[in-house]
């Protein structure tokens, strides 16, 4: 669906270049949300704008739909755009114009006649949930409203793809909430493929399938949302992860415990319930819970647990491995066997 090749934007300014985007190659299939994380400066925007051109890359190829988007100019390219819908932090939304006209321009851009248009834009809003703000100003509205609104625009030409540069980043938790419930909507009913960035891991864990995180214009780590949640491969990505999910526990609690401090990771559907009590049983070893957690992600469950182990060396060993046989992954975090 976008597949980006070897793509680099780099950046020419009066004191030197800046390095944006840095070999990246993603695939992005058809009808997924994607999501890509990173901090502030990593060139999630850089490479967004360059899946539609909005900034051209200085090499590498971004192709949508089959179409190598590298190779168009003029009028191809802008019709090949129309097909790329795109919304914003701060929505940009035309401050002269009502609600009705806001989502109309893009309509009267695509040349649609009069009637076309009126019909369509009604459309688009009662999908938003805004029918009644149509001739409304933009300053009248709130700012999840104001995201609805640039919505509907970035669908009025029915695109295949839309992308969403921190789309929620300027909105309280509640309405953050909202907006997302409405890009899965649009996500599964109008099957069109969201590429989001966000600096927020979990935005990315409440719609994304799949993600890629980025630092200093490359792709670190890449996968579905649940593998990366469950086997984060950098620090980097465990520091985007524990601000989602978060095992820290105190030092002064740490120091008290002297037997082995494992944690315990159980994935899809046997999510620990029951393993950990029958090894309990089955072994002569306490088990001290530390910290546990259900993490739903996609609606499949991730357990982790962290406890402290106390028992014979012998008879700890034999219970993590009774514990790895059922399907779970053991990591063993301090006083080592
Ligand atoms: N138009 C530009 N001219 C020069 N440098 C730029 C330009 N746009 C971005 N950069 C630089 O490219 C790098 C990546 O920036 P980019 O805006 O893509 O990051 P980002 O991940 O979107 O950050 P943020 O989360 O703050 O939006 C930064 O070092 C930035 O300073
Ligand atoms: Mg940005």
């Amino acid at each position: 669906m976008i597949e980006i090749r070897n793509l680099s934007k780099i950046y020419k300014t009066k004191t030197g270049t800046v390095i944006g985007v840095d070999d990246v190659t993603l695939s992005i299939q058809e009808g997924e949300i994607y999501g890509i994380v990173g901090y502030s400066g990593a060139g999630k925007s850089s490479l967004l704008r360059c899946i539609n051109l909005l900034e051209r890359p200085t090499s590498g190829k971004i192709s949508v739909n089959g179409t190598d988007l590298t190779s168009l100019k003029g009028e191809n390219l802008r019709l090949a755009r129309l097909k790329i819908g795109m919304i914003f932090q701060h929505f940009y939304l035309i401050s002269q114009k009502t609600v009705f006209d806001n989502v109309a321009f893009a309509l009267k851009a695509a040349k649609l006649p009069e009637a076309q248009i009126k019909s369509r834009v009604e459309e688009l809003l009662e999908m938003v949930g805004l029918s009644d703000k149509r001739d409304v100003y933009p300053a009248q509205l709130s700012g999840g409203q104001k995201q609805r609104v640039a919505i509907a625009r970035a669908l009025a030409n029915n695109p295949k793809v839309l992308l969403c540069d921190e789309a929620t980043s300027a909105l309280d938790p509640t309405t953050t909430m909202s907006i997302l419930n409405l890009l899965k909507k649009i996500n599964k009913e109008l099957n069109i493929t969201i590429v989001l960035i966000t600096h927020e891991m979990k935005v990315v864990k409440e719609i994304c399938n799949r993600m890629a995180i980025m630092q200093n214009g490359r792709v670190m780590e890449e996968g579905t949302v649940y593998e990366v949640f469950a086997n984060p491969q950098t620090g980097l990505t465990k520091e985007f992860i524990e601000s989602v999910v978060s095992f820290e526990i105190p030092e002064v609690i740490l120091n008290k415990c002297d037997g082995p401090i494992v944690k315990v990771i159980f994935k899809g559907k046997v999510a620990g319930e029951g393993v950990i009590s029958d090894t309990l049983q089955q072994f002569k070893v306490k088990g001290n819970f530390l910290h546990g957690s259900i993490e739903y992600i996609q609606e499949l469950p991730l357990g982790i647990f962290i406890m402290e182990l106390k028992g014979e060396k012998e008879e700890i060993n034999n219970a993590i491995k009774y514990i790895e046989n059922r399907a779970a992954q053991v990591e063993v975090l301090r006083n080592g066997l």
